[in-house]
């Protein structure tokens, strides 16, 4: 098959090639996960059965489904209020080789569009910080919409060049260097373009061993960086991994579920060898899985060096470093108003928001929540988002952002629409005006009793609508509406 001529320089390193051909070539199955930060495990299952009873589990991990690929879960109303993400299932497990904890620091140096950065927030709980760095500007916008979509308000993005970040913050407890790479893992999704790829993969290389040598400085001693790639390339992964110093960082066996069929990483490759313990690395190829490609290592920082770690996360934490300069952090009376204004306008208790910090950004105005004492200095790139946005612009936060809704408001006492029926959640969605009874016009949180969702339980909050003259308008965004199936 033409198309597969540039991965035949890995005919020895497979073990049934005209197996891998098919598979490679096959359309990929799609995967979805639940969103643990936004509904139960048991909701999300019954969903994903009733929605696509061809769906099957994913063998090696809990609360994921495979689904044939043209399955349209865009437009599932549970994928869309982020209670279901989708993610190339062999890029599924990198994180959780992490050993994550609620409450750490993470670095994600590679992060858009943050399939792995939401999946720390699930490791973590959604408590300490994630800094989530990406250099390409149009990849933010990516970014930001899947973390919003999932409720993850512990991850601060930064714009910026993960080599730049400054060597002297504080340290990580943990680090993700999901690299940039040739991508031959991805042929099941698309057809490679690469025509000098000697060239590409020599400057890739480079570029990777940087980013990884980066991460390594910026973990705590005794911390791990996971490095992986969604390509084949021994130059892009063994050699990246050799190129650091063993005394620098050991790498270590993965933790490999059952189920999952890797291939241990190669020591030798064209007349080079690497350090033995690259072997503790794994490939995962297309055809013992039904994936696509995917490598991943495990280094643990050896050395005794600076061994500065951030201090724990939590209320009354400090703040690490200076505040970047365009945000503030609203404190005492200003910071109890904000919350008492919520308290009366809607009934949602303080203590919801115990564990978290509210910000403002100077230059726009805009409020924001994130966990507490997170942000550390960053003056080597553009603080883009921190945690989920509140609201827009300079106004008290009465007309508070959809994200922010779905993620703190369900149980709200006031200003609560329920609508009764699937068919009038549709139409909310479609935009379309809805009747609306009560005596009082202005903003309302809509909701919906949704999939497995009892009269005894609080319904779920589909965002914002404008109640006036008897009706009640969508405020939902453009990204949100459109056709869903509910
Ligand atoms: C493989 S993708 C990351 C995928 C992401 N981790 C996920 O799971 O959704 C690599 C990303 O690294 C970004 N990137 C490339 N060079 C970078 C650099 N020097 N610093 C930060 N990000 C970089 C690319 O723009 C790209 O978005």
């Amino acid at each position: 098959m033409a198309h597969l001529d540039h991965l035949l320089r890995y005919r020895d390193l497979i073990d049934d090639w005209s197996a891998f051909e098919a598979a490679s070539t096959r359309p990929l199955p799609r995967v979805l996960w639940a969103n643990p930060l936004r509904c139960d495990l048991d909701t999300a299952a019954a969903t994903v059965a009733r929605l696509a009873p061809q769906a099957q589990r994913v063998p090696w991990t809990d609360g994921a489904w495979r689904l044939p690929d043209d399955t349209p879960v865009g437009s599932w109303l549970s994928y869309r209020i982020g209670w279901l993400h989708a993610q190339e299932e062999a890029a599924m497990w990198a994180v959780d080789q992490l050993e994550l904890s609620p409450g750490q620091r993470v670095l994600d140096l590679c992060a858009a569009p943050g399939n792995k950065t939401a999946q720390i927030a699930v490791a973590l709980q959604d408590s300490g910080l994630i800094v989530a760095t990406e250099r390409r500007r149009p990849r933010l916008a990516k970014l930001r919409f899947n973390l919003e979509r999932l409720g993850v308000s512990c991850a601060a993005v930064v714009h910026a060049d993960g080599n730049r970040i400054a060597d002297g913050v504080p340290h990580f407890d943990a680090a993700l260097v999901d690299a940039p790479c040739s991508c031959e893992g991805t042929s099941r999704k698309h057809a490679s373009t690469w025509r000098d790829m000697d060239r590409y993969r020599a400057s890739i290389s480079q570029l990777q061993t940087s980013l990884l040598r980066k991460a390594l400085r910026l973990v705590r001693p005794g911390g791990v960086v996971v490095y992986s790639t969604c390509t084949y390339a021994p130059e892009e992964n063994e050699q990246v991994l050799d190129s650091i110093y063993p005394e620098v960082a050991a790498i270590e066996p993965l933790a490999i579920p059952s189920g999952l069929v890797t291939t241990p990483g190669i020591t030798e490759w064209r007349g080079r060898s690497y350090r033995p313990d690259v072997a503790n690395a794994a490939r995962l190829w297309p055809h013992h899985n039904d994936t696509g490609g995917f490598f991943v290592a495990k280094l643990r920082r050896l050395d005794g060096g600076d061994a500065r770690a951030l201090p724990p996360t939590g209320p009354g934490s400090p703040q690490v470093g200076p505040v970047p300069q365009d945000w503030r952090r609203a404190e005492g009376s200003e910071r109890d108003e904000l919350l008492a204004g919520w308290e009366v306008a809607f009934g949602v208790a303080p203590a919801r928001f115990a564990d978290h910090a509210l910000w403002q950004r100077r230059s726009s105005g805009s409020w924001w929540i994130a966990g507490h004492g997170v942000i550390p200095d960053v003056r080597w790139g553009n603080v883009d988002t921190l945690g989920l946005r509140v609201q827009r612009g300079r106004k008290p936060p009465t007309q508070l952002s959809n994200p922010f809704l779905r993620r703190f408001f369900r149980g709200a006492r006031g200003s609560v629409v329920e609508l009764a029926s699937s068919e009038l959640v549709s139409r909310f969605f479609a935009r379309e005006t809805l009747d609306a009874t009560g005596p009082t016009s202005g903003f309302r949180v809509v909701t919906a009793r949704l999939d497995g969702q009892t009269q005894g339980e609080a319904p779920e909050v589909l965002g914002r609508g404008l109640a006036s003259g008897g009706e009640l308008r969508c405020e939902l965004s453009k990204q949100d509406t459109g056709n869903v199936v509910v």
